[in-house]
């Protein structure tokens, strides 16, 4: 049973995590929850180093920390505008102390901490399951496609050049080759370089290839990915970090020239493009491997959640591409305030509240209250979120998000002005 004190007070007894003192405890509940293989020690040393590129929060039961959440600086790529993200890269809750809202809290005390200290306007994370984040305030992106093909099979033809062999040493470079990369709508890049010396050294048997400029030496273009059978795959590609159509294919061509050994690959589906268009014979191959190892065809997963932050900032840097605009009463709910604490409440109490919106090619809301005159979309926080970075239509939402209540004009209204590309974050986390 935990002390009275943490389950009765109104203020979380949280503080910063320590790397003296905190890590040994903190890998210990990664061990207890399965981030850390056994005996894989590049694991732990790729947790300290994610730790230590953010900012983590630890809340203590009997003078140990039995519960964590890690945030890192991140930007969100809106249209052509860049906002300020934070990425919540890890939250865990030791077994001995679950269902004491401790994780709750201390996710919502960290992402008001990164508004109220930081200025960030948006936050994303991954989910391990749908509706625990809800009670944050986050709303669920659209489906991800992981598309599993034999790389002999791709319809390029494309001689690649001899690619550079990087290691986790080189992850600078790396870092800033993703950083780099074509940013399509919905692109996140976690800023701290250390995150992707972290990526590189997770997994087992990782790999990365890439270009480089002749005359800089800086990575044009690279891959990086894994796998748990070297021998013949399949290989599980996590990122493709790319500027240019012609550096996009000649990535490809290097997967293909690996097709004498590995019979299949999988990559995230980039965004704007159809995987399928460049694979000869794609129903053959799959009905050829179902059922096996290597198993071609595309999964599709939605996995990341983001939720508004300021909605007044997010708004200003809004510009939508549409020769119309729409002026509407928002009535927003955000379910964060509960979470958070007293004194934080009065410096960040969530974005809830009576807005006047307009969405356009200038876009702004004002917490001004209704006007009579204007039709009123009431919603929560998590689905505003999703109409505002195109992840569905309003109308689509409105299906599905029971939360959402609008005049079916104003509905039909947004589809016409919020007609976005799909986001596609183009980062795991
Ligand atoms: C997920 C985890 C962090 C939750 O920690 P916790 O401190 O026990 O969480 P809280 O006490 O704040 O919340 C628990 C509540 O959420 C509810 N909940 C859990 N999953 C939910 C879901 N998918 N939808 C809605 N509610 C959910 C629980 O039923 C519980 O409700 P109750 O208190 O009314 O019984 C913890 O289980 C953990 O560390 N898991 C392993 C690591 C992991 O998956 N981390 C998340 C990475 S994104």
């Amino acid at each position: 049973m935990l002390p009275l004190t943490i389950m009765m007070t109104t203020t979380l007894p949280y503080r910063d995590y320590n790397p003296d003192t905190d890590l040994q405890p903190l890998l210990q509940i990664f061990r207890e929850i399965g981030w850390l293989p056994e005996g894989n020690k590049n694991s732990e040393k790729a947790q300290a180093l994610y730790l230590e590129a953010g900012r983590s929060l630890v809340a203590d039961v009997n003078g140990t920390p039995e519960c964590l959440v890690s945030n890192h600086d991140a930007s969100l790529r809106y249209q052509n505008t860049d906002l300020p993200l934070c990425i919540i890269g890890g939250v865990a809750t030791s077994r001995v102390a679950r269902k004491q809202k401790l994780a709750s809290r201390l996710t919502a005390q960290a992402i008001a901490l990164d508004v109220i200290e930081r200025g960030h306007t948006v936050a994303a994370l991954g989910m391990f399951e749908q509706g625990y984040y809800d009670r944050l305030g986050f709303g669920t992106g659209p489906y991800v496609h992981f598309c599993r093909f034999d790389p002999t099979l791709l319809d390029i033809d494309v001689e690649p050049r001899v690619p550079i062999r990087l290691t986790d040493e080189d992850f600078e470079q790396v870092h800033q080759g993703r950083l780099n990369r074509l940013l399509p709508h919905g692109a996140c890049s976690i800023h701290h370089p250390e995150v992707t010396h972290a990526d590189m050294l997770t997994r087992s048997n990782r790999f990365a290839l890439g270009y480089a400029d002749p005359d800089t030496g800086q990575l044009t273009h690279h891959l990086c990915g894994c796998t748990g059978n070297v021998h013949s795959g399949p290989y599980d590609i996590k990122w493709l970090a790319y500027r240019t159509r012609e550096e996009f294919l000649e990535l490809l061509a290097l997967l293909k020239s690996l097709g004498d050994q590995v019979t299949s690959v999988t990559i995230p589906e980039p965004s704007g493009v159809q995987m399928q268009d460049l694979i000869k014979t794609p129903f053959r191959r799959r009905s050829i491997s179902m059922k096996g190892e290597s198993e071609t065809g595309v999964r599709a997963i939605a996995f990341w959640q983001l939720r508004i932050c300021d909605l007044p900032a997010v708004l200003g840097k809004t510009h939508v591409p549409t020769s119309d605009a729409v002026t509407f009463n928002l009535s927003l709910r955000d379910p964060i305030t509960k979470y958070l604490d007293d004194e934080t409440k009065q410096k960040w109490p969530g974005v809830g509240g009576e807005y006047r919106v307009t969405l356009g090619k200038e876009s702004h809301a004002e917490l001004v209250g209704p006007d009579s005159g204007l039709p009123t979309l009431k919603t929560s926080v998590n689905t505003f979120t999703r109409l505002w970075l195109g992840v569905q239509r309003a109308t689509g939402l409105a299906f599905t998000c029971p939360d959402l209540d609008a005049p079916e004009s104003l509905l039909t209204q947004l589809d016409h002005v919020l007609c976005l590309p799909q986001p596609c974050v183009d980062w795991m986390f």
